[in-house]
Formats: structure tokens, C-alpha cells, sequence
């Protein structure tokens, strides 16, 4: 497929609801998504859950509940956040459906059939809360540093995958870019993880301690590792893989960028073309959790900001090169800023002006000088699109609109109108094709706004001059 585009967020793990961390990625990839489907390409976004391993069955056990009647629960949640998110997804994946299933035997069948599996004991610190095993070097104070537990002390019989083999061509395909990771530092990561010398890891774990999962094919003591499992939901629409993109968090890089394109030339099939990893963000300065009690539920933010503006204030609040941290406090002042009296007052005061000086908008030429300023912008816009960096293509239009503001400041068109000066049409043409553009920019990240603010607009210029305000951002 020539004009596809295959792009996908992780699949979260069944074992809590919906955070806005997880809102943060969803809503990333779900812009990009709808950017790429504007472009005219035929557009894959596969979202899911994972919902297999022991931390899962731990908790489910907890609340005692079957295994799959608590992922059942969890993933509702998850889908209906997304459905109040306005994400626009292809397919919504779950580890435990039966197609899912039989696509990981088959590939586990692959890789077995390159002879990269073999038998071995595993000695390690197993954290439950990562679904991963730790070293030594990694712990602080004994604990795993992101679920403050000690990890279990495990040694058990596992069967490997000897991604060793594969280590110089996974190098070799990111260091020319077969493989892009982006941005740059986490890239470098990935390099340094390759130089320092990684080993192979399990793709099972035993039956008897994580009952919870796809039996592995060759052994009935064992099932499938979860990550082995998980990664391989990618592979579901079949006929767009290779993925153009997977969105994650810098917390599961290693996993997407080391061991998935392992598993993937092993079993004889193309690499993903890009990863993007994006920084993670602490709450108030510390670490979402529920023991900290700092826990933003998605929905929450949608009743009070709605659902535009809250995947708005998300992505705006630090580029996603970096990890960043958001005040809740924060949401209520940019809101004001950016959208109420940002975006939103700019609207509200050309459309008035158009309507108090009586403009037509027919198609008019707009002077070289305005028009290459528009154009400047779109470019930048457009470069960052394609880059994937959300935050600095935002930054861009809220500077366009800024300078449309101080342009009006420094214009007056009141003044214009007063002195029945004829720049005035070229003034307010100028602005209205600057909103026009901010509208189309805007429109993947904020669907529903800007679909009012162009049918609003669109009236304005036929000349119908609707009788209600705009009104798009009500002050907070
Ligand atoms: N199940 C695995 C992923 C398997 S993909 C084949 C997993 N699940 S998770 O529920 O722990 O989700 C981790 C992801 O959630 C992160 O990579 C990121 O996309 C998102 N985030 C979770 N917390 C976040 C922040 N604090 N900040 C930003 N994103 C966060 O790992």
C-alpha cells in the first residue's frame, strides 16, 4: 500500500483505569493520526489493552474477581475514555481475543523455526509492577525506583530468545535510519543500551507462578512472556504492517526499539519505519500514583474544560522530547491564556469587525508581504507535523496568533473604518485567512472547536451573519 499510514499507541496494561498519562500518548498519536489522514492517506490507528501477566492476575485476585472478568471491566473503562476523547481509532486490540492469539503462536512459530529459542534458567529480580526484570544497578534502596517495591527473587526455568545474534543489525538499521527513533537522545539511549551489552531475555515465564497468559506452543510448563505477547498486537492489521509509527513513553523504549526489531528479524519480517518516544510527566512534582493520591482521571478534565480544550492543555504543556511535569493548577491558567483570551478572543474580535465594517471576503489577493507571513508559518507547522512534534507545532500557531493580535494593536482598524480608509478590506482579509489557516491547523487537535469555528466562518463569509457570538472558549 503506497499512500498508508500505520500508526499505533501501546497497548496499556488492564490493571488500573485510564490516567491522563495514558490519555497524554493516546491523544498524541490520535492527532498525528487524523494529520496524516488529512493529507489524503489511507490512515491504520490501532490502540488495545494488554491484558495478560501476573501483575494483572495479582489484582484481579485482589478483588476477587476472575482474571478476564477484570480486564473485561478495565478495558470498558479504557474505551470509554477514549470514546470521550474523541480518539478516532481503527481497532482497539485485546491480548485475550482469539485472533490476537493466534496471531502470537504463529509468530512464536517463526521465531522458533530461525532457532532462536532455546532452553535456560533464569536468575533474577523480577519486578511485578514493570513486568520486567531489574538489575542490580538499577534498583534504589533495594526497591524497583518506579513502584518503590523490593522485586522477587526468581529462578526458574524460561526459554530465551537469542536477540544477542541480532544486536548488530538492529544497530545498523538505526544508525541509518531504516529505523528512526525520535527524538535524538532517545535514540542515543538505545545506542548506548547496544554498546553497553544487553542479553537475551525470556519469552516465557512458568505456568505455576503467572498462570495468566498464552501457553507457549513448546513446553506446557510455560506461557508466553507478556512483552513477547504484547508487542506482537502490532502485527494485527496485517495487511498495513510494517507500522509507519508507534507512539511511546520513554519508560518502554528499550522494549519497542531493541527487543521488538529482534523478535521481528528473527521471524523474517519488516522493521517498524519510526518510534517516537516521548518524555513521561510527574504530577505536582511527583510520580502518578495512588498512593500519592495524584491521579488525574481524563474524564474529570473533559467536565470541566471539555473535551477540545483538555486534549489542547495537554499536549501544550512541555515538548514531548522531555520528561515534564504539569501542575494541576496550572490547566486553569493556560486555558485562560491560550484559548480563552488567546484563540478565542482573536476570533471573537475579527468576525465582529467584519460584521461592524460590512467586509466582503470574496476571494481577494492578499498583498506578497501578508501572504508570505502566512506561508512562513504554515511551513513551520507542516515541518513539525511531520516530525511528530506536536508541542512545537502548536507553539507555532499560538505565535501566529499572537502576532494576528499585536497586528491588530499596531493597525487599528477602528481607525481604518473611521477614516473610510480602503486598506481596511485588505486588513481584515489578511486576518480572516489567518484565522482560516489557525482553524485548519488546529483541526486535528481540537476536532469539534474547530468544526464550529469553520461553519461560523463560513456563514461570515457567505455574508449570513450569524446572530449569536462565537463564544468558542468561555473564560474558566
Ligand atoms: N503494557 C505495556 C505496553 C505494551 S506495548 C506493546 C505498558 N503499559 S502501561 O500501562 O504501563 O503504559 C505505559 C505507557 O503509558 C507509557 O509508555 C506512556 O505511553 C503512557 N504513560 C504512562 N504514564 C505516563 C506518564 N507519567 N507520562 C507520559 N506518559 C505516560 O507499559
Amino acid at each position: 500500500m503506497e499512500n498508508k499510514f500505520y500508526i499505533t499507541t501501546p497497548i496499556y496494561y488492564a490493571s488500573g483505569k485510564p490516567h491522563i498519562g495514558h490519555a497524554f500518548t493516546t491523544i498524541y498519536a490520535d492527532i498525528l493520526a487524523r494529520y496524516h489522514k488529512s493529507l489524503g492517506k489511507e490512515v491504520f490507528f490501532s490502540v488495545g489493552m494488554d491484558e495478560h501477566g501476573a501483575k494483572i492476575a495479582e489484582k484481579a485476585k485482589e478483588e476477587n474477581k476472575s482474571p478476564q472478568e477484570f480486564v473485561d471491566e478495565i478495558s470498558k473503562s479504557y474505551i470509554d475514555t477514549w470514546s470521550a476523547l474523541n480518539i478516532e481509532y481503527s481497532d482497539f486490540i485485546r491480548t485475550t481475543s482469539q485472533k490476537h492469539k493466534e496471531t502470537v503462536n504463529e509468530f512464536i512459530k517463526k521465531i522458533y523455526a530461525s532457532g532462536d529459542i532455546y532452553e535456560g534458567i533464569y536468575e533474577g529480580l523480577y519486578c511485578v509492577g514493570c513486568e520486567k526484570f531489574l538489575t542490580e544497578k538499577e534498583l534504589e534502596n533495594g526497591a524497583c525506583p518506579d513502584h518503590l517495591t523490593v522485586p522477587q527473587k526468581i529462578k526458574e526455568k524460561n526459554y530465551f530468545f537469542n536477540l544477542k545474534k541480532y544486536l548488530p543489525e538492529i544497530e545498523r538499521r538505526i544508525r541509518n535510519k531504516e529505523l528512526g527513533i525520535r527524538p535524538e537522545s532517545r535514540k542515543n539511549e538505545i545506542l548506548n543500551i547496544i554498546d553497553s551489552g544487553i542479553s537475551d531475555f525470556s519469552i516465557t515465564r512458568e505456568k505455576k507462578k503467572v498462570g495468566w497468559g498464552i501457553p507457549f506452543p513448546y513446553d506446557d510448563s510455560q506461557i508466553i512472556y507478556v512483552w513477547a505477547d504484547a508487542l506482537v498486537n502490532y502485527l494485527s492489521p496485517k495487511d498495513f504492517w510494517p507500522a509507519d509509527l508507534h507512539v511511546i513513553g520513554a519508560d518502554i523504549n528499550k522494549f519497542h526499539a531493541i527487543f521488538w526489531p529482534g523478535l521481528l528479524l528473527s521471524a523474517r519480517l519488516p522493521l517498524p519505519k519510526n518510534i517516537f518516544v516521548h518524555g513521561l510527566f510527574t504530577i505536582n512534582g511527583q510520580k502518578i500514583s495512588k498512593t500519592v493520591g495524584n491521579i488525574i482521571d481524563p474524564l474529570d478534565m473533559i467536565e470541566k474544560f471539555g473535551v477540545d480544550a483538555t486534549r489542547y492543555l495537554l499536549l501544550s504543556q512541555f515538548p514531548a522530547s522531555e520528561h515534564g511535569d504539569i501542575k494541576e493548577t496550572g490547566f486553569e491558567v493556560k486555558y485562560n491564556a491560550d484559548l480563552a483570551n488567546g484563540i478565542g478572543n482573536l476570533f471573537e474580535r475579527v468576525f465582529t469587525m467584519i460584521r461592524e465594517y460590512k467586509i466582503h471576503l470574496e476571494a481577494r489577493l492578499l498583498s506578497r508581504s501578508l501572504a508570505s507571513k502566512l506561508e512562513i508559518t504554515d511551513k513551520n507547522f507542516k515541518n513539525y507535523m511531520d516530525n511528530f512534534q506536536l508541542f512545537e507545532a502548536l507553539r507555532e500557531v499560538l505565535l501566529f496568533a499572537k502576532k494576528l493580535d499585536g497586528y491588530i494593536t499596531e493597525i487599528q482598524p477602528w481607525v481604518l473604518a473611521k477614516n473610510n480608509d480602503p486598506k481596511l478590506e485588505e486588513v481584515l482579509n489578511y486576518l480572516f485567512s489567518g484565522i482560516e489557516k489557525i482553524i485548519e491547523w488546529l483541526k486535528p487537535f481540537m476536532p469539534e472547536k474547530t468544526k464550529i469555528a469553520k461553519d461560523y466562518a463560513q456563514k461570515i463569509k457567505s455574508g449570513d451573519y450569524p446572530k449569536e457570538k462565537l463564544g468558542l472558549f468561555p473564560r474558566k
